[in-house]
């Protein structure tokens, strides 16, 4: 058992493998954040809360009532007047009782108050893991797994709120949610109702976040902390190019193998907030949620609300070990498809070879290439619907275009599949455009009040997944296509932001939940999708990586993780990506040069070996390609089967910083028994007469004696660690090297 109660000091302490988490039930009943960080066994960690009575830093009433006492009794009332909600660390803030700083609930009961305070009422420690009713979570069994639930209960209004904490020893997880449940007679409001609150002493740390756009998502942006409150959120809807629903806390000094760092990776797809607060005394306060700003849940007596998980991670070690409890427990414990365990078949895609314009004809001449060079599937893309040949028309009406299929998609499938090719699908489910039959049958079924004309995103408007009719319609149209022939793979796309959100099938007094019960009705559906079809495979996308989160990757094995293919750019944009996300997660694809988004010239062995960071196919007219150029793919195809293994499931190392080298591009991968590496690399940068380029391997075994495909090298794992690799001498832009690391 991971959770433990000490009945005296009424203290509960969580341990992980490397960290510990404290929390206690404080005078009066306040639940208080006693510690997170590195292991500490058989202590109580209350000792650091410290104690003053401040200015202006308000004390509960029965504080007051004590300090009365006190006074009477001739006792100085200091230590009394220390206890506030203000200064003192808390599990789950609330807003209106004193506590000043961010809040996790707020609340407006029916009489317009919005007081609330949270006691402790009652606590359950048991094995196994907690689920979360309509949203993704982490999962696994008893064996794995303990779920401490503590119960909270404002005395005057009797609002419950239940903190769910499950505990992943093996991979330094714990996993945050909250319940809000009104126990009272009359209808109450939450505007805030985020997951939870996590506490630290003081205010030397670093944040770390992830900050993008659309075609060069999760940029790593970090600087240290300022007083006041910093955050980064969405608002559009989804957890958007723009910022990630993960982040990082970390001491200013942590490094990839250096130092504490705490990674906060919220389980959801909508709207997020993830704020920071230094207060008055140099406390730091993180607190992860549903963004606020257009929610709003009304809760009937009896009902209940459930903020969405946050996956907490602290590693002692530095940056790469954050990251790879992530890898390893996202991996083995989110991901909720057979897809993750099993081996993914090398795709091609027709997207940026074609765009609309395309017919069976194309695609299975595509197809027959792709057959010949190890290729595994070919994945036809948007355009092969309604009248959909350009961007403006057809979403929403999920049948197939004659006209490009001479005898049916049916028979293009089976044509296909005789080539001894896998066949995949590309679908936008919540999408409609204007010119659609859908549409003009069922105007009202997209978000926005209709006395507006609402904005418009790739000329298409959102439909409202909150309604039964709309999930029905599409688990319908879209099955009866999964239906028609032997489909094994659906990319799911999310082409814009949401706006105008409402719906009207909400009252007025419950528009505020239309955003919130869009993402609940998307999760439905594809968990419809999930149990009717358990062997598709399924990749999430949004714009290239505008709904890359935690959340998504419970459904859909792998994302499409940017719309921006460049291999330059993809450095980075993988490299930020790889922080909180499995590689194995990671949709990517080598495309034509001139680079589409960028009109960049790279190798096509660059272009590879950055594709390979992650799912790997192809995006290209592999028709248009040269005999040696096809050569080349055949020979990728075949060794990123040979490293299957180690690129999807074994330990991966960032070995530079994009920021701080601007000569090469260096990452590895490292199986678990340490016995196989594969070191990658891109020269980004050539130089005349240039200096050496070296860089150091990482997480090999010190003295094992390791072979180095291609520089004729056998020396120990400690001389590749700590003297490093030497490049050899290569003319041209964006070479890339691939080195084979064998224990001999
Ligand atoms: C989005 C996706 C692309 C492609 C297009 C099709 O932009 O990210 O990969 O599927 O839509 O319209």
């Amino acid at each position: 058992m991971a959770i433990y109660y000490d009945e005296d000091a009424k203290v509960f302490t969580l341990q992980t493998r490397h960290s510990t988490y404290q929390s206690g039930i404080g005078k009066y009943g306040y639940l208080l954040h006693l510690y997170y960080g590195a292991k500490v066994e058989g202590e109580d960690m209350s000792y650091l809360i410290y104690k003053d009575d401040r200015g202006f830093s308000g004390n509960p009433y029965e504080a007051y009532m004590e300090e009365e006492q006190a006074f009477l009794a001739g006792v100085k009332p200091d230590a009394i007047r220390s206890y506030s909600m203000d200064t003192y660390p808390q599990e789950y803030s609330t807003f209106g009782s004193g506590d000043f700083r961010s809040s996790c609930l707020a609340v407006r009961f029916a009489d317009g108050s919005q007081t609330t305070e949270l006691r402790y009422r009652s606590h359950r420690i048991y094995r196994g893991k907690y689920a979360l009713p309509g949203l993704p979570a982490m999962w696994g069994d008893e064996t794995e797994w303990d779920t401490l639930e503590i119960t909270l209960q404002d005395p005057y209004s009797g609002l419950e709120t239940v903190l769910l904490y499950g505990v992943l020893e093996a991979y330094d997880i714990i996993t945050r949610a909250a319940c809000i449940v009104n126990r009272s007679t009359e209808p109450v409001d939450l505007e805030r109702a985020l997951s939870m609150c996590l506490e630290h002493p003081d205010a030397n740390l670093d944040f770390i976040s992830f900050y993008g756009r659309h075609n060069m998502e999760r940029q790593l942006h970090r600087c240290p902390l300022r007083h006041g409150k910093q955050s980064v959120g969405s608002v559009r809807g989804t957890s958007s190019h723009h910022y990630n629903p993960f982040i990082i806390l970390c001491e200013p000094g942590a490094n990839e193998d250096y130092g504490g760092c705490y990674g906060m990776s919220f389980v959801y797809s909508g709207n997020f907030l993830a704020e920071i607060e230094l207060d008055q005394i140099n406390q730091t306060r993180c607190v992860m949620g549903i963004h606020p700003e257009g929610f709003c849940w009304r809760l009937d007596p009896e009902e209940s609300f459930t903020a969405p998980e946050v996956v907490l991670s602290y590693s002692p070690a530095g940056l790469t070990a954050l990251s790879q409890n992530y890898h390893q427990a996202y991996r083995s414990h989110l991901i909720a498809s057979r897809w993750s365990r099993e081996r993914r078949p090398v795709l091609i895609n027709n997207w940026e070879a074609t765009k609309f314009d395309f017919n069976d004809q194309k695609l299975l001449a595509i197809a027959r290439e792709a057959k010949d060079l190890g290729i595994e599937m070919l994945v036809m893309d948007d355009g092969w619907f309604g009248n959909r040949d350009y961007d403006r028309r057809g979403l929403g009406d999920w049948f197939v275009n004659e006209k490009k299929f001479s005898n049916g998609l049916t028979a293009l499938i089976d044509s296909v599949n005789e080539l001894g090719m896998k066949f995949g699908i590309w679908v936008e489910p919540e999408m409609v455009n204007e010119d659609s039959e859908l549409f003009r049958k069922h105007p009202d079924w997209c978000l926005g009040a209709p006395w507006r004309k609402g904005v418009y995103s790739r000329g298409q408007r959102v439909l409202d997944l909150s309604r039964t009719e709309v999930r029905d319609y599409l688990f319908d149209a879209i099955g009866a296509v999964l239906d028609s022939g032997n489909i094994e793979y659906v990319k799911w796309d999310m082409n814009r932001s949401l706006t105008d959100v409402w719906s009207a099938k909400l009252t007025p007094e419950r528009q505020g939940e239309a955003g919130h019960r869009y993402v609940l009705g998307l999760y439905e559906l594809m968990e419809r999708f999930k149990q009717k079809y358990p062997d598709i495979l399924f990749e999430s996308c949004s714009g290239g990586g505008g709904r890359f989160d935690a959340g998504m990757l419970y459904y859909m094995p792998q994302i499409w993780c940017s719309d921006n293919t460049d291999a330059i750019d993809r450095i980075r944009i993988q490299y930020g990506t790889s922080f909180g996300y499995p590689i194995n997660a990671v949709g990517a694809h080598v495309s034509v040069v001139p680079n589409q988004q960028t009109g960049r010239v790279t190798p096509l062995a660059a272009r590879g070996a950055v594709a390979m960071a992650g799912t790997f196919g192809y995006e290209l007219d592999i028709t248009q390609m040269t005999d040696a150029e096809k050569q080349c793919v055949k020979e990728q195809v075949a060794d990123f089967k040979r490293y299957y293994e180690v690129i999807q499931y074994g330990r991966y190392y960032r070995l530079t910083d994009p920021e701080e080298r601007k000569d090469i591009a260096a990452w590895s991968f490292v199986s678990e028994d340490q016995a196989r590496a594969l070191i990658f690399v891109v020269v980004l940068h050539a130089q005349a007469n240039a200096p050496a380029l070296r860089f150091k391997a990482k997480g090999l075994q010190p003295d094992r004696i390791y072979s180095v495909s291609g520089l004729n090298l056998q020396v120990s794992g400690a001389a590749l660690m700590h003297g490093g690799l030497v490049l050899p001498k290569k003319k041209g832009d964006y070479i890339s090297f691939t080195f084979e690391v064998e224990a001999t």
